[in-house]
C-alpha cells in the first residue's frame, strides 16, 4: 500500500504559506452547529478537503490535521510549540483535575511527570496484575448463565475497583466498609454525558452544573482525607498513592495536598473510563465477528487451559493483545487530541497562526485506507510485527505520543489483556437482540445506550 504522499513545497517563512481550505459554517457560530450536532460525522467529512483543515468555532481558528506526519509533527517533533488545546482548559477539566497531569504545561508539568512516573515503572505495576485477575475473576463469579447484562455497565464497575484498589488501595465492592462505598461516589461527576458543547459551557447555572459543582465538593473532601490519614499513618501500602507521597524532587521538594489531589483526579479520570471502553468495545467486536472470537478462545485454553491467567503468561497472551490493538484502532476511547500553538508554525504547507486550536483524531487517521487495508473491518491479525513496523509512527496512536505519552499505556494494556482472558477463559458474550448499539462521542468515546449482552458459559 502506498502511504507516502507529495508534500506541498514548504514556503521560506510560515507567514507566507498560504491558509488551508475548510467548511465556511454559520456567520457567527461557525462550525459550532454542524460539529454539535453530528460530531463523527462531522470530523470524517472535513477530510474531504485535504490532510489539514480549518475552520472557526465561533471566534476560534481550530485546524484538523488527518496525516501521521503532521500529527508527529505536533505532538512529538515540534511539541515544544504546542501547549493543550482551550478544551482541556476550560473550568470544567480545572474543577475536576485542576493542574494535574494531564492538563499543566510547561516547568510544572515536567516536574509532576517526573515524580509520578516511578509509579508507573514496569516492576511496580506488574504488582497489580493479580489485582486485576481477583476483581475480575470476583466480578464474574455472580453471572448467571443466559441472563441480559449490560456489559459496558460491568466493564465500568470492574475498572473502577481496580482503579481504587491500585490507587488507594481501598475496596469499593458491594461488601466493602462505608469508607469504601463513600470512596465509589468519587465517579459521580465523572460519568456526567459531557460532550464538547458541555465542557464550554460549564459555566452556565444549569442544574446540570450545579449537580457536577457539588459531586466535585464532595469528592474533594473524600480525596483531601484520604491524603491526610495516608500522611498520617505513613508507610508503602503498595499502592500509586503510596508512590507519589514518597516521591521527591532533586532538590528534597515533595508534592504538596493541592498537587496530590489534582494527581489523584487525574490518575482516575484518564484511567478508568479510557480501559474501561476498550474492553467494551473489545467484547462488541469479538461478538460480532465469531471467527475472531474462535482465534480468541483457542489462544486462551492453548496458553491457560481452564486456569486463571498470572503476569507471566502476557507474553504468550498474543492474540488477546492483538484484539485490544485493534479495538482501540476501530474504537478509541480517546477519539481526539487538542492543542494550541503557542507561536506561528507550518503545518503541511500551510501556515497556523499563533493561538489556533490544532485537533488531531484517532477516529479517523486510524481508519484512513491509505494506511489501513479494509479499514472498516474488525482484523486483529494484520498486527503483524511487519505491519506494525511499516505502519508511519502518528497513523495509530491511541495513547497519543510525544512528551505527553500516556502515562497509564502499560497499566493500561496489562488490565485490557488480563481481564479479557480472565472472562474469555468462563464465558462468551452475544449481542442481545433488539438492542442496537450506538455511539456518544462524549468526553471519550461512549455508547450511547450500553452494550447489553447475554453470557453464556464456555
Ligand atoms: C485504554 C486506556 C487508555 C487510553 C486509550 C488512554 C489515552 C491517553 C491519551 C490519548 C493521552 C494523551 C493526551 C494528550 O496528549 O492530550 C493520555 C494521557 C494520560 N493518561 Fe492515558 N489512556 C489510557 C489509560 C490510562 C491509565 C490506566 C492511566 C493511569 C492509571 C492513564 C493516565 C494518563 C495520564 C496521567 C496522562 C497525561 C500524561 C501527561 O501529559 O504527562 N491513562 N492517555
Amino acid at each position: 500500500m502506498n502511504n507516502t504522499r507529495e508534500l506541498p513545497i514548504r514556503s521560506a517563512s510560515a507567514s507566507r504559506a498560504p491558509l488551508p481550505p475548510g467548511p465556511k459554517g454559520n456567520p457567527i457560530l461557525g462550525v459550532m452547529p454542524e460539529f454539535n450536532r453530528d460530531t463523527l460525522g462531522f470530523i470524517e467529512r472535513c477530510r474531504n478537503y485535504g490532510d489539514v483543515v480549518s475552520m472557526r468555532f465561533l471566534y476560534l481558528t481550530a485546524y484538523f490535521l488527518y496525516h501521521p506526519d503532521d500529527i508527529e509533527y505536533v505532538v512529538s517533533t515540534n511539541a515544544r510549540n504546542f501547549i493543550k488545546s482551550r478544551t482541556l482548559r476550560s473550568p470544567f477539566f480545572q474543577r475536576l483535575v485542576g493542574n494535574g497531569l494531564l492538563t499543566s504545561e510547561h516547568e510544572e508539568w515536567k516536574r509532576q511527570r517526573r515524580l509520578a512516573q516511578p509509579a508507573f515503572h514496569r516492576q511496580r505495576i506488574n504488582s497489580y496484575g493479580e489485582v486485576m485477575v481477583d476483581y475480575t475473576a470476583r466480578t464474574i463469579a455472580g453471572w448467571k448463565s443466559g441472563e441480559e447484562r449490560d456489559i459496558h455497565r460491568d466493564m465500568m464497575r470492574l475498572t473502577l475497583e481496580i482503579v481504587v484498589k491500585t490507587l488507594f488501595n481501598a475496596d469499593v465492592s458491594a461488601d466493602a466498609d462505608k469508607g469504601g462505598r463513600v470512596r465509589s461516589q468519587i465517579v459521580k461527576p465523572f460519568a456526567s454525558q459531557a460532550t464538547l458543547k458541555w465542557i464550554m459551557d460549564n459555566r452556565l447555572p444549569t442544574s446540570a452544573h450545579r449537580r457536577f459543582n457539588r459531586d466535585a465538593n464532595e469528592i474533594d473532601q473524600i480525596v483531601y482525607r484520604i491524603i491526610a490519614e495516608r500522611r498520617a499513618s505513613g508507610g508503602d501500602q503498595g499502592d500509586l498513592l503510596s508512590m507519589l507521597l514518597q516521591a521527591h524532587d532533586d532538590d528534597g521538594s515533595q508534592m504538596n495536598d493541592k498537587q496530590l489531589r489534582d494527581e489523584v483526579m487525574t490518575l482516575f479520570l484518564a484511567g478508568h473510563e479510557t480501559t474501561a471502553l476498550t474492553l467494551s468495545w473489545a467484547w462488541y467486536l469479538l461478538a460480532k465477528n465469531p471467527d475472531t472470537e474462535r482465534k480468541f478462545h483457542a489462544e486462551l485454553d492453548e496458553v491457560l487451559g481452564g486456569r486463571l491467567p498470572t503476569m507471566d503468561d502476557l507474553p504468550r497472551l498474543r492474540y488477546c493483545e492483538m484484539i485490544a490493538k485493534e479495538s482501540m484502532r476501530l474504537y478509541p476511547p480517546a477519539y481526539g487530541l487538542g492543542r494550541e500553538a503557542t507561536a506561528e508554525c507550518e503545518i503541511g504547507g500551510f501556515r497556523v497562526p499563533a493561538k489556533s486550536q490544532i485537533f488531531m483524531f484517532q477516529w479517523v487517521t486510524q481508519r484512513d485506507p491509505r494506511f489501513f487495508a479494509e479499514p472498516e473491518r474488525f482484523n486483529p491479525d494484520r498486527w503483524t510485527e511487519e505491519f506494525s513496523n511499516s505502519l508511519p509512527k502518528y497513523a495509530y496512536f491511541p495513547f497519543g505520543g510525544g512528551p505527553r505519552f500516556c502515562i497509564g499505556n502499560s497499566f493500561a494494556t496489562m488490565e485490557i489483556i488480563l481481564v479479557l482472558a480472565t472472562i474469555g477463559q468462563r464465558f462468551r458474550l452475544m449481542l442481545a437482540p433488539n438492542h442496537s448499539v450506538s455511539l456518544l462521542p462524549a468526553m471519550s468515546l461512549r455508547p450511547r445506550d450500553g452494550i447489553r449482552m447475554n453470557v453464556a458459559p464456555r
